[in-house]
C-alpha cells in the first residue's frame, strides 16, 4: 500500500488552506456549519451550481478552484441526493467519492461531515473515513517510473474530517479502520503476482497476524500426507512450489464456545494443470487465491477490532501446474474424508482443495457454521456477472443473515439452488464422485454440490462463489485497484450483527 493517508477528526472550522469538501442535497441545501464556513462564498456556490447544471445528485460533484472569499485552494461540493434516504453503504461511497475528487497533488484536505439537517452521526462520519481509506488504496509497488505529465505526489496526505464530536467519531472509526485494513491486506494478496506470492510465501505473510494475537499454524506437505489430504495434495503435485494449509485462530469470545469457521480457496496460480487453460487472460489466475486472501483479511479485521467471537480461518494454498508429475484426468484420489474422487478435469481444482480443508475444519473445530469463499467457477460469472457473488447454503437462517449483511455493506450475495437433481451429475463410474459434472450447464451449482459432499448436514454451511467479485470487479467508488478485497466487510458485518454477544 503506498497511500500515506492520514485521517483525523476535528471540529467544524473554516479551513485556512488545502482542499475543502462539503456535501449538499438535491435541493442544493447545506448544513448550518457549512453555510457558516462558506460565508460570502455561499453566493458563489449557488451561481457556480447554476452555471454547471449541478443539482446535488448522489455522487455528482462541483469543483471550484481558488474560490473567492475562502482561503482554500479548491472547493469541492459533493451531492448526496436525498439526504434522508442515505444508508451506511452510501456514506462509504461518499467518502470514496470525496477522496477520488482530490487532485493527486493534494497534501491537505478538510471534509465537513455535515448534511442539510446537521452534522453526520459519529458512525456515519466513520463510514465516510473508511470509504476514503478504501478508495485511497493503490497497488503500485512494481512501478518504478512516473508517467510523463504525472505530477509528483506528496509524501503524505492529511485529511481532517470535521464532525460535531471528534472523540466520538474517532472511537467509531477505530473498528472501521481495522476492517478497512483487512480489506486492503486482501487486495494486496490478490494483486501480488504468483512468482512472488506462492503457497509458502502466502503462509509466511499470514505470520503477520500473530502480532494481533492470532494463533497461526501451518501444515506442510508431510503433515497433510499424514492427515490424508490427498485431494488437495493432488492439485499441487505438479508444482515446484510446495502446498500449505494455514490455520488462523482468534479467540475473542467465551472460552469453550464453538468457533465460526471461514475457509478460503488459495490457488496461488491456476494454469488449469494438464487440462490447461487458453493463453488469453490466464494472467488473471494469479487472483485465484482471492478466497484465501479474504479469510486472511477477515482474521485481521476481527482481531484488529477485538471482536468478541471465537473464529477460525483455514486456507488451502496450492499452485495448479502442468508437469511430468502433475495429476492426470482419470486419476482417482482418496480425500481426507475417505471418499474417492475421479479427476475428469484438472482445471476443476478449487473444489478438490476445499474438500479436504472443509472436512478438516469440521472435524477439528466442530464450528457453529462454516463459510467457504472461492473463485470457483466461470459459470457463476455467466450467471451473476461482477456484482453479486453466488451463495449456496444448506441453512435458511444463515442465508438470510448473509443476504442482510450484504445489503448493509454493499458486498451483495445472491442465493443459488442446491438439489439432488444436480448432484447426480457428479456420480462416477469408477469412484464415489467425479470432479466435474460433464456438461457446462449449471457449472456453479454442480461445483457447489461437489463441496456439499464434504459437509455434514448438521453444520450450517454457505459456499460463496466469488469468481466474479474477487477481482476485476467493475471499478467502484471505493476501489480503483484490481483485487477487491471482497468479503472482508461482508463477513465482518455478519459476525458483528449475529455472533458477538
Ligand atoms: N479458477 C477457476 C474459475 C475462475 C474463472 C475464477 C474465471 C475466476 C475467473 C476454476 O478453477 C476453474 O478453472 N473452473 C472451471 C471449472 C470447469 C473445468 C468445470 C471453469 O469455470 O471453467
Ligand atoms: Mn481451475
Ligand atoms: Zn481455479
Amino acid at each position: 500500500m503506498s497511500d500515506a493517508l492520514k485521517l483525523d477528526f476535528g471540529p467544524f472550522a473554516a479551513p485556512a488552506r488545502g482542499v475543502f469538501v462539503i456535501f449538499c442535497d438535491d435541493r442544493l441545501k447545506f448544513g448550518p456549519a457549512t453555510v457558516k464556513a462558506l460565508g460570502p462564498a455561499n453566493d458563489l456556490v449557488t451561481r457556480a451550481a447554476k452555471a454547471e447544471h449541478f443539482t446535488g445528485k448522489m455522487g455528482a460533484a462541483l469543483e471550484l478552484p481558488v474560490p473567492e472569499g475562502l482561503k482554500v485552494s479548491r472547493l469541492i461540493v459533493v451531492g448526496v441526493g436525498k439526504a434522508a434516504e442515505l444508508k451506511p453503504k452510501d456514506f462509504l461511497k461518499l467518502g470514496g467519492i470525496a477522496l477520488g475528487k482530490l487532485p493527486g497533488r493534494t497534501a491537505e484536505a478538510t471534509v465537513f461531515a455535515e448534511l442539510p439537517a446537521g452534522p453526520m452521526r459519529a458512525e456515519h462520519a466513520a463510514d465516510l473515513a473508511q470509504g476514503a481509506r478504501l478508495r485511497a488504496y493503490v497497488f503500485d509497488r512494481y512501478k518504478t517510473k512516473r508517467k510523463e505529465g504525472d505530477e509528483e505526489k506528496p509524501k503524505s496526505r492529511n485529511i481532517v474530517i470535521a464532525v460535531r464530536d471528534a472523540g466520538a467519531a474517532q472511537r467509531a472509526y477505530v473498528p472501521c479502520e481495522a476492517v478497512a485494513k483487512g480489506s486492503l491486506i486482501a487486495r494486496d494478496l490478490v494483486n501480488e503476482p504468483a512468482n512472488v506470492l506462492y503457497p509458502e510465501e502466502f503462509a509466511r505473510r499470514t505470520g503477520n497476524l500473530k502480532k494481533l494475537g492470532i494463533a497461526v499454524d501451518v501444515l506442510d506437505v508431510a503433515a497433510m500426507k499424514k492427515l490424508g489430504m490427498n485431494a488437495l495434495l493432488g492439485v499441487g503435485q505438479g508444482s515446484a512450489r510446495e502446498s500449505r494449509v494455514v490455520i488462523m485462530r482468534w479467540n475473542g469470545g467465551k472460552k469453550g464456545d464453538a468457533p465460526v469457521a471461514f475457509i478460503g480457496k488459495g490457488v496461488c496460480f491456476d494454469t488449469g494443470g494438464i487440462s490447461i487453460k487458453p493463453a488469453a487472460g490466464m494472467e488473471e489466475m494469479k487472483g485465484d487465491m482471492a478466497g484465501a486472501a479474504c479469510v486472511a483479511g477477515l482474521m485481521h479485521a476481527l482481531a484488529g477490532r477485538k471482536a468478541k467471537v471465537n473464529a477460525v480461518g483455514l486456507i488451502g494454498l496450492v499452485e495448479n501446474m502442468p508437469d511430468g508429475n502433475a495429476q492426470r484426468p482419470g486419476d482417482i484420489v482418496t480425500s481426507m474424508s475417505g471418499q474417492t474422487i475421479e479427476i475428469i478435469n484438472t482445471d476443476a481444482e478449487g473444489r478438490l482443495v476445499l474438500a479436504d480443508v472443509i472436512w478438516y475444519a469440521a472435524q477439528r473445530f466442530k464450528p457453529k457454521f462454516m463459510i467457504d469463499l472461492a473463485t470457483l467457477t466461470g459459470a457463476i460469472i455467466v450467471a451473476l456477472g461482477h456484482e453479486y457473488a453466488g451463495m449456496f447454503c444448506n441453512n435458511d437462517q444463515l442465508a438470510e443473515r448473509l443476504r442482510k449483511a450484504g445489503e448493509e455493506t454493499g458486498e451483495v450475495v445472491w442465493r443459488m439452488p442446491l438439489g439432488p437433481e444436480y448432484d447426480k451429475q457428479i456420480d462416477s463410474k469408477f469412484a464415489d464422485m467425479k470432479n466435474t459434472g460433464g456438461s457446462r450447464w449449471g457449472g456453479a451449482i454442480t461445483a457447489a454440490q461437489f463441496i456439499k459432499r464434504f459437509v455434514d448436514d448438521k453444520t450450517p454451511w454457505a459456499h460463496l462463489d466469488i469468481a466474479g467479485t474477487g477481482f476485476d470487479s467493475r471499478q467502484t467508488d471505493i476501489n480503483k485497484s484490481w483485487g477487491s478485497g471482497w468479503g472482508v466487510r461482508l463477513l465482518d458485518r455478519l459476525v458483528a450483527d449475529y455472533y458477538e454477544k
